[in-house]
């Protein structure tokens, strides 16, 4: 691999925004090992922040598929809390939360679509197609934090973090199996509620005149 090194001004910090209640993003430059740290530390703001958002998609949802997609799905959060605490207590680090601007929008933005849908098949639709973009989020998160673990050789890291990664994977596929059909009931229900719409044209092209 070719590495050209990059001279970074000395002014690194000037895009470091500073957020509300949680403070500094960052107060000062980490190298790897403190990437590593933050990352676990983001990833348990993550999945802490979220419970709460899935337990109300699960009362929203109409699918009972997908109500008990998400009932499965709180309980691995719930344990992964607990394994990044426990990562990050084992490393001599506090256990403290590292607030994420961006996933902090994902979630309003999913719950924002939920509530404008006014069939349960739109709602359902919406619901699964949110928490999609939030488990690849997730996703992307534990991969970039267990490439860290082996290039730092975090050994029991490593091992906790590709069981949790293996979760959301699960998850991800789960969503992902029953979406078709979700997508199908709203497309129909999309039939009956807008006989102008573009889903009705594209799902039933010969019926349309
Ligand atoms: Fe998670």
């Amino acid at each position: 691999m070719s590495y050209s090194p990059v001279i970074y001004p000395s002014d690194c910090n000037a895009l470091q925004i500073p957020i509300g209640k949680f403070g500094a993003y960052r107060s000062r430059p980490v190298g790897l090992p403190g990437k590593f740290v933050e990352e676990l530390k983001t990833l348990l703001w993550i999945e802490t922040i979220q419970s709460p958002i899935m337990a109300k998609l699960k009362d929203l949802a109409s699918s009972t598929d997908l109500a008990e997609i998400l009932n499965h799905h709180l309980e691995h959060t719930s344990d992964q809390v607990d394994r990044l605490g426990y990562m990050l207590k084992s490393m001599g680090q506090t256990v403290v939360a590292r607030y994420n601007l961006v996933f902090e929008t994902l979630l309003r933005e999913v719950m924002q679509q939920v509530d404008q849908c006014e069939s349960c098949y739109m709602k359902d639709a919406a619901i699964i197609s949110g928490l999609r973009r939030l488990e690849h989020f997730e996703i992307s998160g534990y991969e970039n934090a267990i490439t860290m673990a082996l290039v730092l050789e975090e050994t029991e890291s490593l091992t906790i973090l590709r069981h949790s990664l293996k979760e959301e994977k699960m998850m991800d596929q789960s969503l992902s199996s029953i979406s078709e059909d979700v997508f199908l009931m709203a497309a129909s229900y999309s039939v009956l509620a807008d006989s102008d719409s573009i889903v009705f044209r594209n799902y039933f092209p010969s019926s349309h005149h």
